[in-house]
């Protein structure tokens, strides 16, 4: 299980993050949604500790970081390695054919021997679609492929919790349904998930809950059937019909 207690993120003067708490089951998919500079990002950046909250809890399984003390560098890097996260822009190495994009966290930071790595990214790939292009580069693919690599590539650290951050928000809308196709089935085989995104046929089909966030607060969670037919507060009405029309 993934849980956030009290989580608090601030930059500077500006509360970003104002005590947010969440359990996400073993298994299960939340969907978070909510306007720009809500604190969407920088909720998953701190779940992945590419930000150090102010204060607060974070748990997966029996690893815990709790920000109201010290916490050491080897327990960031213990904790982090349980999380995968796929980004808006992919983000893969421009000079590095897909096969190698996918082997190079668990060659350089698990010490994996090479072919080992070379046979499990070629299969993480082919899992995402995409076993023909293993040898393209970033450049000779789409951006909805960069993306399944993107994909492929978190997967391959064996995570516990993927991350995904607005993944198909960058995409033409003809490369959107091929990524959310390959997380849709993640989801059914049982990944745990955190899925900032407004693709709400996708929230419909896939999440467990969906959770509303607005300045740094969670204004409202519920099951997608009943947050997108009935709302119950008014801002979460207000920002669903934004994004319906
Ligand atoms: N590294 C940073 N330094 C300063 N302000 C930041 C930083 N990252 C995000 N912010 C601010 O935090 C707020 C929330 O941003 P973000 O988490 O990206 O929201 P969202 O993903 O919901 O659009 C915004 O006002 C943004 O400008
Ligand atoms: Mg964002």
């Amino acid at each position: 299980m993934l849980s956030i207690k009290n989580l608090h993120k601030q930059f500077g003067d500006l509360v970003v993050l104002d005590g947010i708490d969440l359990n996400v089951e073993t298994g299960k998919v939340v969907v978070v949604i909510g306007p720009s500079g809500s604190g969407k990002t920088t909720l998953l950046r701190c779940l992945n500790v590419l930000e150090t909250p102010n204060k607060g809890e974070l748990q997966i399984n029996n690893k815990v970081l709790d920000f109201s003390k010290k916490v050491t560098k080897k327990n960031i890097q213990a904790f982090r390695k349980q999380t995968g996260m796929v980004f808006q822009t992919y983000n893969l190495f421009p000079h590095k054919t897909a096969i190698e994009n996918v082997m190079e966290g668990p060659v350089i930071v698990q010490n994996i021997p090479k072919q080992e790595a070379r046979n499990k990214a070629r299969q993480l790939l082919e899992k995402v679609g995409l076993g023909d292009k293993i040898d393209y580069y970033p450049y000779q693919l789409s951006g909805g492929q960069q993306q399944r690599v993107g994909i492929a590539r978190a997967l391959a650290m064996e995570p516990e919790v993927m991350l995904f951050d607005e993944p198909t928000s960058a995409l033409d809308p003809e490369l959107i349904g091929e990524v959310l196709q390959v997380m849709k089935e993640l989801a059914e085989e049982g990944m745990t998930m955190v899925v900032v995104t407004h693709e709400m046929g996708f929230a419909r089909d896939v999440a467990d809950e969906v959770i509303f966030m607005e300045g740094g607060h969670i204004i409202e969670r519920g099951h997608p059937a009943d947050m997108f037919s009935r709302p119950s507060n008014s801002r979460t009405k207000e920002f669903l019909n934004l994004l319906s029309e």
